[in-house]
């Protein structure tokens, strides 16, 4: 593992500054949990097969992930990839990520958007999900956003209730359309 490997997707003094995951009472509990930003090296941890408890991950060599990992690091605060540590397995144990979209409306405000919670299914139960959950919302609400929002199906709906997310009357639909052979670089 090289120094580079170490590298986090975005600056882990931005979690301090706002208190943010270290004090958070369900880590307390745990002193082998933490919360970090991704690291490059999370890669050998166990990431992308987390996120295979989400959907649909495909195989993604190293070199592509680092390739991706830089480019969103390099976007200007956008993306907030945030995983939680079994530091004694030296494990990736949950995950999730705030995406922070500039808007032209409301005074070029930010909006937030939150995607990809997931536990890994030995680490379910304990609270962790809505730990990061809390820890993201927090620093969405932190770094300014006037809203954030997330997509889930009908099942997750009481678990994000009580997390403080509700459904807007008339204003509660997520719309898609789905391409059948999507490419990984845009056609610019
Ligand atoms: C959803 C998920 C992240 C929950 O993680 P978790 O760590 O097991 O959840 P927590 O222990 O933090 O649960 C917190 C509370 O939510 C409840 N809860 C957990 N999963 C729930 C679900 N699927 N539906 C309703 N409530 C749920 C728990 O009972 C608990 O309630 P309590 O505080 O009254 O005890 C995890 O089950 C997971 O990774 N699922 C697969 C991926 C997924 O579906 N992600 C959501 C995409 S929108």
């Amino acid at each position: 593992m090289t120094a580079d490997d170490e590298v986090p997707i975005y600056d882990p003094e931005i979690l301090k500054k706002f208190h943010l995951g270290e004090r958070h009472e369900t880590l307390k509990q745990d002193e082998s949990l933490c919360v970090r930003p991704l690291y490059m090296s999370d890669y050998g941890r166990g990431f992308l097969e987390l996120l295979g408890e989400l959907t649909q991950v495909g195989n993604i060599s190293e070199e592509q992930f680092q390739e991706q990992f830089n480019l969103m690091k390099n976007s200007h605060g956008t993306y907030y990839c945030t995983v939680i540590i079994d530091t004694i397995k030296d494990r990736v144990v949950g995950a999730s990520t705030l995406l922070m979209e500039r808007k032209f409306i409301r005074g070029c405000a930010w909006r937030a958007r939150l995607e990809d919670v997931v536990v890994s299914p030995d680490y379910r139960g304990k609270q962790l999900g809505k730990c990061i959950v809390e820890i993201l919302t927090n620093l969405g609400k932190a770094l300014g956003a006037y809203k954030m929002t997330l997509d889930c199906n009908d099942k997750m709906l009481t678990f994000y209730n009580q997390l403080g997310y509700a459904k807007e009357p008339g204003n509660a639909n997520v719309l898609s359309i789905r391409f059948p052979a999507p490419t990984l670089e845009p056609k610019l």
